[in-house]
């Protein structure tokens, strides 16, 4: 797939000099959707409102479609749709004339057919004629989708789009997004719900303190860095490891009532048969015994934590 945005050695300093981006390079090819996870302050809103011209970079480059975003401010923005993380729509207005209007900023010609179908696509035909102050927190969300896709751009940015929003709205937004793939539009997500990276994105990319520490195929993250986990619970609590047991890397935990071995799933030897032949010789009665894949979000805390400790 060719790239559509490219975003090399971008830096963002604020007048304060706090430097929010340090050293940004990312490519996102055609037709992906690649989420960004991050905790608060990393950095995701100053990224995407650089690379959509409303904050300027302090150095570095971004290209959409190769037009360059400040030598080319206006084929490039044209290609970007974005919906903010605030809400920021006028309450008087209805809903349609609030799409209309915004493509119309592009210096789109008006197209009723275009705007109709974002419309129904988002659940807000029925709803056209509404004064946006009248609409709930969820319309509200779809009517800023609905304008950012309103002059048919290529690449949509949502900058936490899912915040506050419930859950069945949230499965339609992921659904809304699966659609646009379909129909070629690449989508860059920030999120703070790992699930939601998990269900919807072909990649995934941790930032923490204005840097990326990792961009990668969701799959492929989650093969090389998933473990496993088989947590014994036992009849009676512990009040440590049995001797017999300490040669394995186990946990004790639950006060006592839960042993925890963790895994590599792709090792040849899981140690699974061993410990539990070690653990009927030790006489210990066992309640049950659970496994448990460890997710992008154990994944995703265990890189942040990590950054912070290199950095104190
Ligand atoms: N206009 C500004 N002037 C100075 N500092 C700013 C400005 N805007 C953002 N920052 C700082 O830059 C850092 C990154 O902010 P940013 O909004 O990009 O984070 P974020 O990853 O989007 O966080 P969140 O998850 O809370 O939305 C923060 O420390 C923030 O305080
Ligand atoms: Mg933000």
């Amino acid at each position: 797939m060719p790239t559509i945005l490219s975003i090399k050695n971008l830096r963002k300093a604020y007048e304060d000099g706090f430097e929010a981006l340090k050293d940004v390079s990312l490519d996102i090819e055609e037709g992906e959707i690649i989420a960004l996870l991050g905790p608060n302050g990393a950095g995701k809103t100053t990224l995407i409102s650089t690379v959509c011209g409303i904050t300027m970079p302090t150095a570095g480059s971004v290209s959409v479609a190769g037009h360059d975003i400040l030598q080319d401010y206006r084929a490039a923005r044209s290609l970007i749709g974005l919906v903010p993380q605030e809400i920021a729509l006028e309450p008087f207005e209805n809903v349609i004339n609030t799409v209309r209007f915004s493509r119309g900023l592009f210096g789109k010609p008006r197209k009723d057919g275009v705007v109709e179908d974002i419309l129904r696509r988002l659940s807000l035909w029925d709803k056209r004629d509404n004064e946006i102050r009248a609409l709930s927190g969820g319309m509200k969300r779809r009517v800023l989708i609905a304008k950012a896709l309103a002059h048919e751009p290529r690449v949509l940015f949502l900058d936490e789009p899912t915040a506050g929003v419930d859950v069945e709205l949230r499965k339609d937004m992921w659904e809304i997004v699966d659609q646009l793939r379909a129909d070629g539009v690449t989508t860059v997500l920030t999120t703070h719900y790992i699930e939601e990276a998990e269900a919807i994105a072909d990649r995934v990319g941790v930032i923490s303190k204005g840097e990326i520490l990792l961009v990668e195929d969701k799959v492929k993250l989650m093969a090389r860095m998933g473990r496993k986990q088989l947590d014994v619970q036992l009849t009676q609590p512990l009040s440590e490891i049995p001797k017999a047991l300490q040669a394995y890397d186990l946990t004790l935990g639950d006060d006592g009532w839960t042993l925890t071995y963790s895994y590599d799933t792709k090792g040849e030897r899981t140690g699974i048969t061993k410990l539990l032949t070690e653990l009927a010789g030790t006489g210990l009665q066992l309640r049950d015994v659970v496994t448990r894949q460890s997710s992008l979000e154990d994944i995703f805390v265990s890189l942040v934590r990590e950054d912070e400790k290199e950095a104190s």
